[in-house]
């Protein structure tokens, strides 16, 4: 919500990006989840597909097809969203020797990161602090839903004070994902430790179409000036942070 009243989101996690991991299953699926985002509110896109080793890896040079094809749905359907590239990278040992096989969030030097939701993996740590290092910014997606950050959420703080920034998904604090994520990132909101809410969003008639309820509730956890950096400004910032890096270099 801005000054105004009206609800005004830039979503930096999304798998809508059609046939390229566990997402949209379509583009029909994909021009639908676009259209309930326009609707929800959602201005700015960035595209995340999952980059997994071995479960989903894509090159970069289909993603950027995918990407430019997506550009003129939006255009041909009108939907005035604008649209950005990037890639959700499932932590890996030695993951900064790889720089160049996956996408930072919108050529800015930003990547989101997912781990194991069950375990704390050892190279954990010390993989964020490595990219930190060489100047990247981690963004350490739902972290509400991580077994290990539920039974310790001081662990964020360690995340925190390592450098790296904090996603949250909207639809945790419906329990979409189940008690521990919903209590977890009711905490974390009160603190005021997440940088960032996202939508995750991998298929049509989801995330977006609860949005509404999703920002009633937000609404009672936080202040208005807290949500707006949440759902719009903090990610604002990182298109600032744009063209650092090309990642079509
Ligand atoms: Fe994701």
């Amino acid at each position: 919500m801005n000054k105004s009243g009206n609800v005004k989101i830039f979503d930096i996690h999304t798998h809508i990006m059609n046939n390229v991991d566990d997402g949209s299953k379509s583009i029909e699926e994909t021009i639908n989840i676009l259209k309930e985002a326009r609707k929800a509110g959602v201005t700015d896109i960035i595209l995340t597909p999952h980059h997994y080793k071995t479960v989903f890896e894509n090159s970069k040079s289909l993603l950027l097809e995918k990407y430019k094809e997506l550009v003129n749905v939006i255009e041909r359907e009108y939907l005035d969203i604008n649209l950005y590239y990037g890639n959700e990278v499932y932590i890996f040992p030695e993951m900064d020797k790889e720089l160049d096989k996956y996408f930072t969030l919108a050529d800015s030097k930003y990547i989101l990161l997912e781990t194991s939701f069950e375990v704390h993996q050892l190279y954990l740590e010390n993989e964020i602090l490595k990219l930190i290092e060489l100047g990247y910014h981690p963004i350490i997606a739902h972290v509400e839903r991580y077994k290990f950050v539920q039974n310790d959420i001081d662990l964020v703080d360690k995340f925190i004070e390592m450098g790296a920034k904090i996603q949250s998904n909207y639809a945790s604090i419906i329990g979409y994902y189940g008690k521990g994520a919903q209590k977890t990132v009711k905490k974390l909101l009160k603190k005021e430790k997440i940088d960032y809410l996202a939508s995750d969003v991998h298929h049509e008639q989801t995330i977006y179409t609860y949005l509404p309820e999703i920002i009633k509730k937000l609404g009672k956890v936080t202040s208005a000036e807290y949500l707006e950096e949440l759902m719009y400004l903090n990610a604002e910032k990182i298109l600032k942070n744009r063209n650092i890096v090309n990642n079509l270099a």
